[in-house]
C-alpha cells in the first residue's frame, strides 16, 4: 500500500464556491496544476465540508460542478490525476466519525478557523464546523497522502491531521497512517480585494468589483482593473518602496505571479510610472491568462452531463484507493468485518 510513489501521493481540496477567483487561481489551483507534473495527486470539491455553513441546495450543486470545470479549464487533468466531488466517495464520512472519537476537545478548542467562521453567535454554529478539522484529516488520510498543499491558514488544521494520525498509531499500537507534510503555497501568491488591499480577494464579498473571476470577459477585466484602488504616487522602483501601500503592492504582486517574474524586476521595469499605465499592462496580462481559461470553463459547463461524468469517474477511482484503507482503519478499530 506504501510503495514510494504513493509516498508523494497529493492530497488537496477546494470549496466549491463555483468560477473560481483570481486569488483561488494564484493561490491554490496554479500550483496544483504544476504539482501535478510530478506527483499522483487527488483534487477533490469539499462539498461535505461547504455544508458547515448554510448552502442553497440547489447552488450547491451547480457551484460543485462549476469549479470542477474551471479547475479542467485551469489544467488540471482529470484523466491523468483523480478530480471527484468529496461527497461521491462515502469513505472520507466514515473515517471522519473514527477520527472525530481520536480528536480530543482540547484540540479542536484551539483551532482559529473555527472562532473566525462561528463568529460571536458560536451557539448557534453547527457542530459539523466544530468537527471540520477531523474531515480534513480524513480527507488526506483515507489516501495515505503524504503531501497536502495549502495556503498559510491551513496550516493549523494539517497539524491537527497529523495529531490524528499519531493518536490512532498509538492507540492501536499500528503504525498505520503516514505522517503528512504541509506544501504551504508562498505568501507571494495572496491576492488582496482590488478595493481594499487590506481584505484577501473573495467571492463572498458583496462587491464584484473587488475580485477577477476566471469567467471575467476581458472587457469586464479591464474595466476592474481600471477602477482598482490605488494612491496618488507612482509606482516605486524596488520592492521596499511598497511599505505602507496594500494597494500598490497587490496589484504589482498579481503582476509579478502572473509573469512569474519576481516584483524587484517587475518594478525595474515599471517603476516611476503612473498607475494609469502600469493598470493597462496588467490587464493586458491578465486577459492573455484567463481569456483561454474562461472560455474552456464555458465549453464545459454547456455540458454538464460530460462534466459528472468525468466526475463519476474520478471518484470511482478516488474509492479504489480509499474503501480499503478505511475498512482497513475500521478492521483495526474493531469493527466486525462481515465482508461483501
Ligand atoms: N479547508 C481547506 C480550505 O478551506 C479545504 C480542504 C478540505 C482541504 N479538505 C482538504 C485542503 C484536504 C487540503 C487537504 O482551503
Amino acid at each position: 500500500m506504501t510503495d514510494h510513489r504513493t509516498h508523494r501521493r497529493v492530497f488537496s481540496g477546494i470549496q466549491p464556491s463555483g468560477v473560481p477567483t483570481l486569488g483561488n487561481y494564484l493561490g491554490a489551483i496554479r500550483n496544483w496544476v504544476r504539482l501535478q507534473d510530478d506527483h499522483e495527486c487527488i483534487f477533490c470539491v469539499v462539498d461535505l465540508h461547504a455544508i458547515t455553513v448554510w448552502q442553497e441546495p440547489r447552488q450547491l450543486a451547480a457551484q460543485t460542478r462549476e469549479m470542477a470545470a474551471s479547475l479542467i479549464a485551469c489544467g488540471i487533468d482529470p484523466a491523468g490525476q483523480i478530480l471527484f466531488p468529496q461527497s461521491a466517495v462515502r469513505a472520507h464520512a466514515q473515517l471522519a466519525w473514527i477520527f472525530n472519537c481520536v480528536a480530543r476537545l482540547g484540540w479542536l478548542n484551539r483551532m482559529t478557523q473555527f472562532k473566525d467562521k462561528a463568529g460571536k453567535d458560536r451557539e448557534n454554529a453547527s457542530a459539523g464546523l466544530y468537527v471540520y478539522p477531523s474531515l480534513m484529516a480524513a480527507d488526506i488520510l483515507a489516501y495515505h497522502a503524504t503531501r497536502v498543499p495549502v495556503g498559510d491558514d491551513q496550516k493549523q488544521h494539517l497539524e491537527f491531521a497529523n495529531d490524528i494520525a499519531q493518536k490512532f498509531n498509538h492507540d492501536y499500537d499500528v503504525d498505520f497512517f503516514p505522517p503528512i507534510e504541509p506544501l504551504i503555497m508562498g505568501p507571494a501568491a495572496r491576492v488582496m480585494s482590488l478595493r481594499d488591499g487590506a481584505k484577501k480577494m473573495s467571492k463572498s464579498d458583496p462587491s464584484d468589483q473587488s475580485r477577477i473571476n476566471l469567467t471575467d470577459d476581458a472587457d469586464t477585466v479591464a474595466l476592474k482593473i481600471r477602477r482598482a484602488k490605488t494612491d496618488p504616487h507612482p509606482l516605486p522602483s524596488e520592492p521596499a518602496g511598497l511599505e505602507g501601500r496594500p494597494e500598490a503592492r497587490n496589484l504589482v504582486g498579481i503582476y509579478a505571479a502572473l509573469a512569474d517574474l519576481p516584483p524587484e524586476t517587475v518594478l525595474a521595469e515599471h517603476g516611476g510610472k503612473g498607475f494609469g499605465a502600469f493598470k493597462e499592462a496588467l490587464a493586458e496580462l491578465l486577459v492573455a491568462h484567463l481569456a483561454p481559461i474562461a472560455a474552456e470553463t464555458r465549453r464545459l459547463l454547456a455540458d454538464p452531463a460530460a462534466i459528472d461524468a468525468v466526475l463519476r469517474q474520478g471518484a470511482a477511482r478516488a474509492a479504489a484507493i480509499a474503501d480499503p484503507i478505511t475498512a482497513e482503519a475500521e478492521r483495526l478499530v474493531g469493527f466486525l468485518a462481515l465482508g461483501g
